[in-house]
């Protein structure tokens, strides 16, 4: 028997229908605010990744799908997004274009974690990215584009962490400030690598994060505490609720200044929902010119999971199923099917050449709310039984008048 690959699964109904559910919401408030589709390859240069995502990042050490393909170029299956919009925004000088350089993004992305609920080796991210505006309103508003896209979902259990990193300047001064806070706590075997290399990813480490509740916070710039002043006033103003946290700095290595995770407590510890920052510099850092831009992505599977959590239920049309008593029928029965079809109701049917019994029992299954029976009484007078599954009550009734029905609701 073939199996699924461990941490890669199925979606079936319904939650591809929930999945295609959030898709559209985002997409309806990704149009309201102009942000526009962008698709690009899942499979892209490893060193793109390295450059980008950062080489001490667990993303890039650990849990990269690196492959040789058989010119013998190192690729890789996209851990994110963001790299790749940065690295087409570049090749496509999409810079000259004059128009808003905002874009979102729908697409799988691959990480080999440890797989547990909400984890998964392959998972769907929806992005966004505000690419060239450095502008702390084109933070404030992707965090409220954001909130805006999970209150339209219908979800309410979450809270949004943000804090600042600061600049290269004011990161400068505090990774020397860090590496002698942290060269005195008891770190784990990788932190201790990675204390020289990027302290800020040993305050990412996720055991024992207790050891880290006191560990100094950031002294910003003037112009980076005034870039996040602004930002929480605005945020304040526009009634998004926050918390402030100094530990919040991010598991990949291009954030500058806002970083925000948008995060529940009912998932167990896969609990951010959704999550970005600032990447003032990465677009230069790839030989682009200076392009300060700033992001989200939101991981589909754990909005899912909390749909089910927060009981929240796709509002399905009815569904209304055609039966046949008699074979002799179907042609009949099926050219009734087809015209509820293109007057656009939801229809079925099963095997006419089955029982009534076996038919009903479909409908059934199927949540059917509506029968339409068709045997020789109803053939013959051209008055079709409509039965409401739900009260069990029947009327006799033309296909148009039945038509009109289901299309007015009934
Ligand atoms: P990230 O925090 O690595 O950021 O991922 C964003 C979201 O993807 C997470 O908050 C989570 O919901 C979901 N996610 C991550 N890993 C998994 C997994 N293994 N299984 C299921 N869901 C997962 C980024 O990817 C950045 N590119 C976001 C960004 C865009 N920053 C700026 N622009």
């Amino acid at each position: 028997m073939h199996t699924t690959v461990r941490g890669f699964k199925d979606i079936l109904p319904p939650d591809s229908y929930k999945m295609s559910f959030v898709e559209n919401v985002a997409k309806e408030v990704f149009e309201r605010f102009n942000y526009k589709e962008i698709r690009i390859p899942t499979v892209e240069y490893y060193d793109l990744f390295i450059k980008t995502t950062g080489e001490t990042t667990d993303i890039v050490e650990k849990e990269m799908y690196k492959f040789e393909d058989q010119s013998k170029r190192v690729l890789a299956l996209r851990p994110e997004g963001t790299p790749g919009v940065a690295r087409t925004y570049i090749n496509n000088k999409l810079n000259l274009k004059g128009e808003n350089t905002k874009y979102f993004y729908i697409g799988n992305m691959f990480r080999a974690e440890r797989p547990q609920a909400g984890r998964y080796r392959e998972f769907e991210q929806i992005g966004a990215e505000c690419i060239g505006v450095s502008s702390p309103y084109a933070d404030a508003e992707v965090i409220i584009m954001l909130d805006m896209i999970l209150k339209k979902i219908g979800i309410r259990s979450y809270s949004i962490e943000i804090n600042s990193l600061g600049c290269n300047e004011c990161r400068k001064k505090y990774r020397e400030i860090l590496i002698n806070y942290l060269k005195n706590l008891y770190l784990c075997d990788i932190c201790k690598t990675r204390l020289e290399r990027n302290p800020l990813r040993v305050i990412d480490c996720k055991t024992d994060r207790d050891k880290f509740k006191d560990v100094p916070s950031i002294e910003l710039c003037n112009d980076c505490r005034k870039h996040y002043e602004t930002l929480k006033n605005v945020l304040t103003q526009s009634n998004i609720s926050f918390n402030e946290n100094p530990l919040l700095v991010r598991g990949l290595d291009y954030y500058t200044r806002t970083v925000f995770e948008f995060k529940t407590n009912l998932l167990g510890s896969q609990d951010a929902i959704a999550a970005g920052g600032r990447y003032d510099d990465l677009i230069k850092n790839m030989g682009g010119h200076y392009a300060p831009s700033v992001g989200w992505a939101i991981g589909c599977e754990r909005i899912i999971l909390l749909m089910d959590k927060e009981n929240i239920k796709l509002v399905e049309k009815d569904l209304c199923f055609v039966v046949c008593m008699d074979e002799k029928y179907s042609d009949y029965a099926f050219g009734v099917l087809s015209k509820l079809r293109e007057n656009n109701i939801r229809s079925d049917f099963s095997d006419f050449s089955s029982s009534l019994k076996s038919q009903l029992r479909a409908a059934n299954s199927n949540n059917a709310r509506y029968a339409i029976i068709i045997g020789e009484d109803e053939y013959n007078s051209g008055f079709l039984s409509f039965k409401d599954l739900k009260s069990s009550s029947q009327k006799k009734l033309g296909v148009d008048e039945i038509i009109n029905l289901l299309k007015n609701g009934d």
